[in-house]
């Protein structure tokens, strides 16, 4: 770098810096200054002069175009957790929180809050060292995340470099990342148009984007991100929210739209109400209203309650409504059978989002709530669920309306349908029911499971239907040249696909048992066997008492797991797919056997903040032979205190439960 001419040194400088401008321009403040034509030439030139005198700034704009894309993310743990909200679902429960701060603050006086509305997206936390973005990374779990700084350098609202004349040493910012709804229809679009499943929200959108190997399928998404929050900091101090949002839009960040800052609860209510009255105006999804108690002194003395601070809560705005008429009813047959009624809709927009389909979860909620084909239905959308049909306006019917009743047979492979035992669901019972076995396959190779990229619901169908797969089995035996005979594939995707494949073949136990569609083995579950199971071999001939034995399993899944694991054509199927070369490994089993069980029939409760993440205490607290139990009651042998520590410490004083730290933990083990 030292040849490098002082007049390009100074050019390329200019050149970053003003790029940078007229991106903030663009993207942050809405308010371009120069054509984009104008933007690209100058874009051109700078990427012309770092080639030659491979001279790159890190905040270059040409650092945000993606990288080669990666095997995996690398976690990181957040230096200070990243908490969650309490929620209000109405404005006398906003009322309830302003008379609970002024409780604990053992003040009359109104309090000074900030008010902005609540992100439908991701949240981030983007790490910047002396002003430079080091490192984004998710919220994951709240302690630990993962790094997604290539996928987050595409978002150009996002700065590469902080602004200004304070620049802290080191400062943790925390956004949402998210999605306009426009985008995310049109994506959703595209993605039914390349036979990809839809994305249910513009939250599943944002993660999905951002949850990308390959950065430059991030690069093409358009995701925006709104900076409100301060997580570990050193060189700067703030006083207060708003002062720190201050700082923020000086130094170029995106904040929050319509951010107030208030004094009073009545003057919050008036936000909220101003806030939920343009939500259907925003861009954006937003779901509710945040409030957080403006002075960072106040908010530390107010402290955080397990994993939710109590200087802050979210308004939910009640769901949104649309009505619309039902053109059809189909059932729709899953992959243990359970046969679903789904509604198709006459189009109508909710909230900003386009719905044209609902599930009606049974028949015993359609004929509670009587819903008939060609019915003028009221449906609901909230937050992140499906929608679903509240009530039939039954004021509308014309008498034409039709029943839906159970179908006698399977509308896919004409086998007969039984009623579940709970009497609710029914079921094909057909065995090799192609909807069955498809969205076994589809299941098989999802991500929670065996995770094969590329093989989608669409292209599960197509290779069932040339009779390339019948079982999940039949994935391992795949060509590339039977890829290659098929209209959808060409060299490329027909080689990725194949490398996925292989690459699936090592997997671990948890996530080969989730795969194998086992009826009530959800991923949770499968997980509970892995720590209980060196081995698959283990579990062959199993039997229910064996399983049942283990802490937390239910009759119902023992009794499934048994029965899949005495059956020989299953048990047929995992030799095959260990000859076809599945290697499973098991990092979760816990050896416990000959281990002493400090804690063997002991009753812990976990309340407050303690050093170590929950859920790891919990887990050396089951490990140990004891069990986490999530609330106090007379059998509670300890209740195991943090840091602002509530009302479970209160009880267990008044029942007289043991009550010990950490520390005190730790030395039982
Ligand atoms: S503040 C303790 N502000 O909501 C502070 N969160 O339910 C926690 N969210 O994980 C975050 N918009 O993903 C805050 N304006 C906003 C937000 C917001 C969306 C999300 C965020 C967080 C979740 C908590």
């Amino acid at each position: 770098m030292g040849n490098i001419p002082g007049n390009i040194k100074h050019e390329v400088e200019k050149l970053v810096k003003d790029l940078n401008y007229h991106c903030y321009r663009y993207y942050v403040l809405d308010s371009p200054e120069i054509a984009d034509e104008e933007y690209d030439k100058q874009y051109r030139h700078l990427k012309e002069l770092e080639e030659k005198y491979n001279y790159v700034l890190p905040d270059s704009p040409t650092q945000r175009v993606g990288a080669p894309p990666l095997d995996k993310f690398e976690k990181v743990k957040h230096a200070e957790p990243m908490l969650s909200l309490d929620n209000a679902f109405s404005h006398d429960e906003v009322r309830e929180f302003d008379e609970r701060v002024k409780k604990l603050l053992k003040t009359g006086m109104g309090i000074e809050y900030t008010v902005e509305p609540k992100y439908d997206g991701l949240a981030m936390e983007l790490t910047y060292r002396k002003g430079i973005l080091y490192r984004a990374s998710t919220r994951g779990d709240g302690y630990e995340g993962e790094d997604v700084t290539v996928n987050i350098k595409t978002i150009k609202a996002v700065p590469l470099k902080i602004e200004g004349s304070e620049i802290p040493e080191e400062i943790d910012i925390r956004g949402e990342v998210y999605i306009d709804i426009r985008e995310f229809e049109a994506l959703n679009r595209a993605r039914e148009k390349e036979g990809e499943p839809a994305f249910a929200n513009p939250r599943n959108a944002a993660a999905g984007s951002i949850r990308q190997l390959d950065s430059s399928i991030t690069a093409k998404r358009k995701l925006h991100l709104a900076c409100y929050g301060i997580g570990a900091v050193k060189g700067i101090t703030f006083k207060s929210q708003w002062e720190f949002i201050t700082w923020l839009k000086n130094a170029r960040f995106p904040v929050p739209a319509l951010i107030k800052l208030v004094r009073g609860i009545d003057e919050v209510i008036d936000v909220i109400k101003e806030i939920e009255q343009k939500r259907s105006s925003f861009p954006f999804e937003a779901d509710g209203a945040v409030i957080k108690v403006n002075d960072f002194e106040l908010q530390k003395a107010l402290g955080i309650k397990t994993r939710e601070p109590r200087w802050a809560t979210a308004y939910k705005f009640p769901a949104h409504q649309g009505i619309t008429k039902i053109n059809e009813i189909i059932a729709s047959v899953g992959r243990t059978g359970t046969i679903t009624p789904v509604a198709f809709l006459e189009s109508v927009r909710i909230g900003g989002v386009t719905v044209s389909r609902s599930t009606l979860h049974n028949w015993d909620e359609i004929e509670r709530k009587d819903i008939r084909v060609g019915d003028t239905v009221v449906v609901e959308r909230a937050g992140d669920v499906i929608p679903h049909v509240v009530e039939v306006k039954k004021d509308n019917r014309t008498g034409k309306e039709k029943l839906f009743r159970p179908p006698h047979k399977c509308p896919v492979c004409g086998s007969a349908v039984e009623k579940d035992e709970g009497g609710v669901a029914f079921r094909c019972i057909g065995l090799n029911c192609s909807a069955q076995v498809q969205n076994r396959i589809g299941h098989f190779a999802s991500r929670a499971a065996m995770d094969i990229e590329g093989l989608g619901e669409k292209n599960v169908e197509l290779l069932y239907s040339k009779g390339l797969i019948k079982h999940f089995v039949d994935i391992y035996e795949l060509k590339k040249e039977d890829l290659l005979e098929l209209p959808r594939f060409a060299e490329k995707s027909a080689q990725n696909l194949i490398d996925a494949i292989e690459k699936s073949k090592h997997t671990t136990l948890a996530r080969f048992l989730y795969s194998l569609g086992i009826i009530h083995i959800g991923e949770y579950a499968a997980k509970l066997l892995a720590r209980n199971f060196e081995n698959l071999e283990g579990l062959y001939h199993i039997t229910t008492e064996k399983i049942i034995a283990i802490k937390q399993m239910g009759e119902k899944t023992a009794e499934s797991v048994s029965r899949f694991f005495n059956d020989p054509e299953n048990l047929k199927t995992l030799k095959t797919l260990k000859s076809l070369g599945v290697k499973i490994t098991n990092p979760d089993f816990i050896k416990t056997q000959g281990k002493e069980r400090p804690l063997e029939g002991l009753t812990f409760v976990i309340t407050g903040t303690l050093p170590r993440p929950r859920n790891e205490v919990e887990e050396l607290i089951e490990y140990s032979g004891g069990h986490a139990s999530g609330s106090v009651s007379k059998k509670t042998d300890y209740l195991v205190a943090g840091e602002e520590a509530g009302s479970k410490l209160k009880k267990a004083k008044e029942l007289g439960v043991k009550i010990i730290s950490y520390e005190e933990l730790i030395k039982m083990l």
